[in-house]
């Protein structure tokens, strides 16, 4: 079981005045609970006739927008995309490359985790934004990339050779 640094009921923040403050980021309440309904709304779409376990993600960049991906399976299972890359995938190729934040929603009873591959795709792009890992109840943990990715490998890593 993750350590619950933040855990909070979906609904509570709305009426909270003050911004939540996170390790990485201020989002606003108005700001963080659209984040949360757009990676609910996005688990929807998934296509996922293989494993049965719709996910959904919505990143917010740098800029203030917010793009939700979904997991995409094939019926050559090694071709399916996660959620998380979906997303990442869909801002990169519409011009943007900083993001603040990233929320994950599935089915699963305990908080969804992104897998090892989606770490090292987030990291590409900084280490300093947050992970918002949701419970269908609402609930949710945020952790930041660098904690999900200690001692990673980046970018910056290529020019110290
Ligand atoms: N999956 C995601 O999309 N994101 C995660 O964080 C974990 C797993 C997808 C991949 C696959 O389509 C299905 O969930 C089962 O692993």
């Amino acid at each position: 079981m993750l350590s619950n640094r933040i855990v909070q009921q979906q609904g509570k923040a709305e009426s909270g005045r003050l911004p939540i403050r996170f390790p990485c980021c201020v989002l606003g309440s108005e700001c963080l609970q659209l984040l949360l309904r757009r990676c609910r709304e996005a688990k929807d779409c998934a296509y996922c006739p293989y494993s049965r376990f719709p996910v959904g993600a919505a990143l917010l960049t740098a800029g203030g927008e917010i793009f939700s991906g979904c997991n995409v399976e094939n019926a050559c299972y090694s071709l399916g995309v996660c959620a998380e890359r979906t997303a990442i995938q869909k801002a990169i190729s519409e011009g943007h490359t900083r993001f603040r934040a990233m929320a994950i929603a599935s089915d699963m009873a305990d908080f969804i985790t992104p897998c090892g591959a989606c770490r090292q795709v987030m990291r590409e792009f900084g280490t300093d934004w947050d992970l918002y890992l949701t419970k269908p109840d609402g609930t949710y943990i945020v952790k930041t990339l660098q904690e999900l990715l200690p001692l990673s490998f980046g970018p910056e890593d290529l020019q110290k050779a």
